[in-house]
């Protein structure tokens, strides 16, 4: 089975005003969505999630590197037909009301009326505006203006889903909302790829996620693999540690912890270790605890300073 999107040494450069500056907004990246999947694509703002989103579905061309979608070309008419797509800030003429929106876009699909208005009904219950049908889209809220979004995204009975940001500007319920959609998706068949940089909601979601930072790729696995690099053990040694244990492979911070209870975050994996060299040290161990840090402290911990965008590098 072929995979439903293949991203090979993808690369975007933008040339800003004059060709002075140059963004290397995506630096090689390489990944592989299969059929079936929740793909999540993460990544703290301008890591270049929506530059390679839009590189997927034709809208910009790669510098080098090369994308593939459902086996074809991003943008051909073929392959477009049967991929949906949600623009992070979609733009909707807000005096129609959800079913007429739909229902244009029904039209630019080549839907004939009858199935147009079977799909456009189910899919507002589907995404929960079954009760908003009549209302115009100017007072809708934010989240309901997303799930219009989605249902626009979905009109065409699409086999393979891109979201940009689908949770983004959304309350905690309209997450959850967003979430069991994009889960009930996955149970009738569909792929789903989309792009946050919103961590806690996705660690329940996703198969596989890659996470991006600076137009790289830093992670990429089942959230399996990536939570278990996340394993740690937290070890409470009673004295005071001397510098150099800090700088120790496989040691991940030693603090002061209050009067002379010194606390160690090790990996797991090096933990035996160093529970024996602080035994040689006639160190006493208080207390040896599992901690798992999450996918948000391990990418935060990854991105050094935290969320940040891509630099501008001179040209
Ligand atoms: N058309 C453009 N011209 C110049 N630079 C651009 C252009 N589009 C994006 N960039 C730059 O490329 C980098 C990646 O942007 P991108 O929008 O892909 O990030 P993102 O991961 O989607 O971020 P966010 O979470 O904020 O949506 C940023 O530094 C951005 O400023
Ligand atoms: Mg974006």
């Amino acid at each position: 089975m072929e995979d439903m999107i293949a991203v090979e040494g993808l690369r975007k450069v933008f040339h800003t005003p004059f060709r002075r500056r140059r963004v290397e907004a995506v630096k090689g990246v390489t990944f592989n969505v299969r059929q079936g999947e929740i793909f999540g694509f993460l990544g703290p703002n301008g890591a270049g999630k929506t530059t390679t989103l839009k590189m997927l579905v034709g809208l910009i061309r790669p510098t080098a590197g090369r994308a593939r979608i459902l086996g074809g070309e991003p943008g051909a008419i073929d392959i477009m037909a049967r991929v949906g797509f949600l623009p992070e800030q979609p733009y909707f003429y807000d005096y129609l009301k959800p079913a007429e929106l739909l229902d244009v876009f029904g039209q630019i699909f080549g839907l004939p009326r009858a199935e147009r208005r079977r799909r456009i009904d189910s899919l507002l219950d589907l995404v929960g505006l079954g009760d908003a049908k009549n209302r115009v889209l100017r007072k809708f809220s934010k989240g309901m203006l997303q799930r219009v979004g989605i249902a626009q995204a979905l009109l065409n009975d699409p086999e393979l889903i891109l979201l940009d940001e689908p949770m983004s500007g959304l309350d905690p319920v309209g997450r959850k909302e967003v979430i069991d959609l994009i889960a009930s998706l996955k149970d009738r068949g569909k792929t789903v790829f989309f792009s946050s940089h919103i961590l806690a909601d996705i660690e329940r979601l996703c198969d596989r996620v890659v996470i991006l930072h600076k137009g790289e790729v830093k992670h990429a696995g089942t959230l399996q693999e990536l939570l278990a690099q996340g394993d740690r053990k937290e070890i409470m040694v009673n004295g005071t540690l001397e510098d150099g244990w800090s700088g120790r492979p496989g040691i991940h911070a030693v603090d002061r912890v209050g009067g002379a209870v010194t606390r160690l975050l090790v990996e797991a994996g090096a933990s035996d270790g160093v529970l024996r060299d602080l035994l040689d040290a006639r160190l006493e161990i208080l207390q040896v605890a599992d901690r798992r840090i999450s996918l948000e402290e391990l990418f935060v911990a990854d991105a050094g300073t935290g969320p940040v965008g891509a630099k501008e590098v001179a040209g």
